[in-house]
């Protein structure tokens, strides 16, 4: 896996009636968090981009979302198909985010608030962009 991610396990409690997932955010996280959205209802793959400063954390609380990832060297795809895993994006990757059952949700915790010129949106960019930074 490469330093530009890292898959983390959140803790969790079970009983009879259910469970609960849960985590200090300063446990998991060197960052503070400023937003926090999420995707439902994926029909086609999104999230087709890369971020030049912002730091993520996702997780998908029920469902199968699949993760794929690429730092401009190394591509990696990530599953996340229990309420007991995150994904934490600690440095710029282009990612593509694909739901594998249409009821998957995936909250994101990000870094920043939202703010188009952190965006990258077309892949060579990116790959220019990396070579440059
Ligand atoms: P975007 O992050 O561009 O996702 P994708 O690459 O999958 O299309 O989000 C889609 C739109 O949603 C974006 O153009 C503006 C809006 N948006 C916000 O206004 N605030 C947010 O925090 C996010 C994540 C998106």
């Amino acid at each position: 896996m490469s330093s530009s991610y890292e898959l983390v396990s959140i803790p969790s409690n079970h009983d009879d009636r259910g469970s609960i997932a849960f985590y200090n955010i300063k446990d998991i996280l060197d960052f503070k968090i400023e937003r926090v959205y999420w995707l439902y209802n994926l029909t086609q793959p999104r999230g087709e981009h890369a971020h030049k400063n912002l730091k993520q954390f996702m997780f998908c609380p029920n469902g199968k979302i699949e993760i794929d990832v690429d730092d401009g060297k190394n591509k990696d795809s990530i599953t996340l198909d229990s309420p007991n895993l995150g994904l934490i994006i600690k440095k710029p990757v282009w990612r593509r985010i694909k739901g594998i059952d249409y009821n998957s949700t995936l909250i994101v915790m990000a870094s920043e608030e939202y703010d188009e010129n952190d965006y990258i949106r077309s892949y060579e960019e990116f790959l220019q962009w990396k070579l440059n930074s």
